[in-house]
C-alpha cells in the first residue's frame, strides 16, 4: 500500500475497509476528544459502527467522491484527514480532519492536508476547496488559516450539538491561490 511520509515517525496513507479493527481502537482513544466537533456519524462505538464509516467512505470512493486518509505514528492510527465532500464535475471539494489526543500540536494535519490540497489542485484540476468547522473551534480554524485558505463568511447556529445550536465557519482555498507563498 502506499504511503507519504509527513515527519521522520509519521505518515498518510488510505484508510480502508480493512482497516476496522484498528479504526475502532482508534476511535476509543479519540471519540471524546472529537465529538463536539466533527458530524454525529463518524463518532461510533464498536468495529461495526467504526466498518460501516469505511464502508460509507469506500462507496463514494468508488464514485470518485468523498475519500478517507489515515495518519499513523510510529505504526499506530492516531487520526486522519478526509475528503467531506468531492465533486470533480463541479471542481469543489470540502476537507476534514481528527487527531487522538497525543497526536495533536505535533504538526501532523497540516502537512496532511496540503498532500490533499496539492492532488486537488494540480492533479485533478478542481478549483475550490472549502473547510467547515464550528466557530469556536480554534484549532481547526487555525489549520485552515495555515493551509492559506480565507474565512468567507459564517453560517449561523448551523451547527447543533448537544441540544445547542453552534455558528460554523466556511473556509475556502482556490486553485488560483495554491500554493500559498509562505508554502
Ligand atoms: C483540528 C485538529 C486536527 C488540529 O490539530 P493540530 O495538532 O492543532 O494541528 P496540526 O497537526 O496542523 O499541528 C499544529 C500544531 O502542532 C505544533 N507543531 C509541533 N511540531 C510541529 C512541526 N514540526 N511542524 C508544524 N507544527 C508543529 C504547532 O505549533 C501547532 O500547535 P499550536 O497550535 O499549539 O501552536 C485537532 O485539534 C483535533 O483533532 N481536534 C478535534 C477534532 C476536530 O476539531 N476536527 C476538525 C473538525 S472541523
Amino acid at each position: 500500500m502506499f504511503s507519504l511520509p509527513l515527519s521522520d515517525d509519521a505518515r498518510i496513507a488510505p484508510l480502508e475497509v480493512w482497516h476496522a479493527g484498528e479504526f475502532a481502537g482508534h476511535l476509543d482513544r479519540a471519540r471524546d476528544h472529537i465529538r463536539p466537533w466533527v458530524g454525529p456519524a463518524f463518532v461510533t462505538d464498536d468495529v461495526e459502527g467504526a466498518r460501516s464509516t469505511l464502508v460509507r467512505y469506500a462507496e463514494k470512493q468508488a464514485h470518485d467522491g468523498a475519500r478517507l486518509f489515515g495518519i499513523w505514528s510510529q505504526g499506530v492510527l492516531v487520526g486522519g484527514v478526509m475528503f467531506t465532500d468531492f465533486q470533480a464535475a463541479a471542481g469543489c471539494c470540502e476537507l476534514g480532519c481528527w487527531l487522538e489526543p497525543s497526536a495533536e500540536g505535533r504538526g501532523l494535519v497540516t502537512p496532511a492536508c496540503t498532500a490533499l490540497l496539492d492532488w486537488t489542485f494540480r492533479k485533478r484540476g478542481l478549483h475550490r476547496a472549502e473547510w467547515h468547522c464550528r466557530a469556536d473551534n480554534h484549532r481547526s480554524a487555525a489549520v485552515a488559516k495555515r493551509l492559506g485558505m480565507s474565512l468567507e463568511g459564517v453560517r449561523r447556529e448551523a451547527w447543533p450539538y448537544a441540544g445547542k445550536r453552534y455558528d460554523k465557519q466556511v473556509w475556502s482555498l482556490l486553485a488560483t491561490e495554491w500554493p500559498p507563498t509562505d508554502h
